[in-house]
């Protein structure tokens, strides 16, 4: 998850490049970096961490006249955010920006090398600046070495290249990472990830589909498409509401953060999936020598997220793993020994209560990780080691990616520390590893089933309350499920175990009591089943989420078919989290900004 911009043309080139990267800095903020060529002579700088450290390296810079440049802002997946890793990579004589992954990059590495070439980075991305300049030397132009280059990646990329042998041009493809072009009445052109940087500069712009690639000049833009064929580039008006930009056409942020989950778990799975093994770079291997339990804490959403966590250590990684709600955790004057790995986890990194226990973990003498979404925030910088989700900037103050995101991490830590202990087979890690590669696919929005959703919606506007229930790791989705309804419709709900409702609850039970049942066929479906009908005796309301049809349901939202609990699970989140979205939108509320709620809360 990174951004990437590009400018043509006679404006102060820095200045247009930095703006774009600040609009697009959400997407990733370890490191960031220009390459301007004016007048045959490149420049160059790089900074690591903030845009605003790149923006005091150029502050002495600028261009007077016809420049071309291409800016990058970096989310680390191969290599650590360092200078020497960050974008644009340089080669001979051509600069290179790339979001993506370039899978073939170990091969095509090793064959440069072999043929002399140094690299500078530990990037995938520097193997397209090598390879396109090997190709250079071998075909009639620099456009033909582009596309030679192209053809020999395997990957997915949004790469834009800048090279001294045609200095009025910028080379650019498409593959799977979004980019797009805008252009005005003047002789420019400018490149970026989204359409937001280019909102005041543009007029219109056009979306490059995956397999373009081609080159633009003042006068001219050419794309070909994957077949090679030629083809026009097509533009539509870009809307000037930033805002409205920002929301990619969605009503509200959360809903376009839903929307955007099957991209950001790619991100999150990204360069750290092996085929029967989890790796995370930015883990000492040592971390979990000598640890015997593994302590979570964490509020809100976040807690939910740690209790589904707690499921996968105990059954995946066999370890012993405890659970706290941090405000609580801070004043009980917990027992801590040297033996347990206290995980913080936050999506703002900022929450007061739980950056206070992490650091009372950090006195107690207890190694800390913390599974967080915000770099540099003060719990990473507090924790021994931390597991960036990178979810990117999460607008909506009710939580959704985010959520999805340190699930993804807790099931990956879960099969990494399972290596480790030896709790798991090569080959059930393995099968684990291609599961996980399914969830991005199984959390993308089905219209059909959004239509659905909004229609079953407008039974749910009043009642005496919800319950949330399932059995198992849906417990947790079961009480996130209940926290988001609460959050932004204000109406009563509560998550809870599915077979502890006959313990109390079910006095409630009435036709205005509504319950939302998780039932996954992969895990305790006949159990969880028989809880539902108990509550459907009692005449409660039954909204039943499924793969399984249901008859005693009064709703039946089916999800699709799958084999695995935990892509049940994924699934399922998506359909809880819209269902309380459209309820909210049904009852007029602002879904972004619920009442009397902050996005972090860094106060006790
Ligand atoms: C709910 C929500 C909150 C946060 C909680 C902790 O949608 O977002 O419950 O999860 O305030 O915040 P972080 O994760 O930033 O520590």
């Amino acid at each position: 998850m990174c951004g990437i911009v590009g400018y043509l043309g006679k404006k102060e080139t820095k200045e247009i490049l930095l703006d774009g990267l600040r609009e697009l800095e959400y997407r990733g903020y370890d490191s960031a970096g220009i390459a301007v060529l004016e007048n045959g002579h490149f420049s160059n700088f790089k900074a690591v961490g903030k845009l605003i450290n790149l923006e005091e390296k150029t502050k002495n810079f600028k261009t007077d006249g016809f420049a071309i440049g291409i800016g990058h802002t970096r989310w680390a997946t191969h290599g650590k955010p360092t200078e020497l890793n960050a974008h644009p990579h340089l080669g001979e004589s051509s600069y290179v920006v790339h979001n993506g992954i370039i899978e073939n990059y170990a091969t095509l590495k090793k064959e440069l090398q072999n043929s002399g070439i140094t690299f500078l980075s530990q990037t995938d991305t520097e193997v397209i600046v090598h390879q396109f300049e090997k190709n250079l030397k071998l075909c009639k132009d620099s456009f033909e070495a582009f596309a030679k280059t192209i053809k020999e990646l395997h990957g997915a990329y949004a790469i834009l290249l800048v090279t001294k042998s045609n200095p009025e041009t910028i080379f650019f493809a498409k593959h799977g990472s979004p980019m797009l072009v805008g252009i005005n009445d003047e002789d420019e052109k400018y490149f970026a990830s989204s359409d937001t940087p280019l909102i005041g500069h543009c007029k219109s712009v056009s979306y490059f589909e995956d397999g373009d690639y081609g080159y633009v000049t003042s006068d001219e833009i050419t794309i070909f498409n994957a077949l090679d064929i030629k083809k026009e580039a097509k533009f539509s008006a870009l809307s000037q509401n930033k805002l409205l930009a920002q929301k990619d056409g969605f009503r509200f942020f959360m809903e376009k953060e839903i929307y955007e989950q099957s991209v950001v778990i790619s991100d999150t799975l990204m360069g750290r999936l092996r085929e029967d093994e989890v790796v995370f770079d930015e883990l000492d291997s040592t971390l979990f020598d000598g640890i015997n339990e593994i302590k979570l804490c964490a509020c809100g959403t976040s807690y939910h997220s740690a209790m589904s966590a707690s499921y996968l250590f105990e059954r995946y990684s066999k370890i012993k793993t405890s659970l706290e709600i941090a405000s609580e955790f801070r004043y009980r004057e917990p027992i801590m020994t040297k033996d347990t790995l206290f995980v913080a986890i936050s999506q703002s990194g900022e929450t007061a209560d739980t950056l206070e226990t992490l650091k009372m973990a950090k006195a107690a003498g207890l190694k800390t990780l913390v599974i967080c979404n915000v770099d540099n925030s003060s719990m990473v910088r507090v924790a021994d080691a931390a597991i960036l989700t990178r979810a990117g900037i999460e607008k909506g103050v009710a939580s959704t990616k985010a959520f999805a995101t340190q699930v993804v991490v807790f099931w990956m830590l879960s099969l990494y520390v399972a290596k480790l202990k030896g709790s798991l087979t090569k080959m059930e890690i393995a099968a684990h590893i291609s599961t996980l590669r399914e969830v991005p696919s199984h959390v993308k929005v089905d219209d059909e089933m959004h239509e659905r959703i909004k229609r079953v919606s407008k039974r749910y506007l009043h009642g005496h309350g919800f319950f949330f229930i399932g059995r198992d790791i849906f417990y947790p989705l079961a009480l996130e499920g209940a926290l988001k309804l609460k959050e932004i419709s204000y109406l009563h709900a509560e998550g809870y175990p599915a077979g502890e409702m006959k313990h109390g609850p079910i006095a409630l039970a009435d036709p205005e009591l509504f319950t939302i049942a998780l039932l996954p066929k992969h895990l305790h479906y006949e159990k969880s089943k028989s809880n539902v009908e108990e509550l459907s005796a009692r005449d409660s309301t039954i909204c039943a989420i499924s793969q399984i049809p249901f008859d005693k349901a009064d709703d039946f939202i089916e999800i699709t078919t799958c084999e695995s609990y935990m892509l049940e699970f994924f699934e399922m989140m998506v359909v809880v989290q819209l269902l309380s979205l459209e309820i909210s939108i049904r009852l007029g509320n602002d879904v972004d900004m619920p009442r009397n709620l902050a996005k972090s809360v860094t106060v006790e």
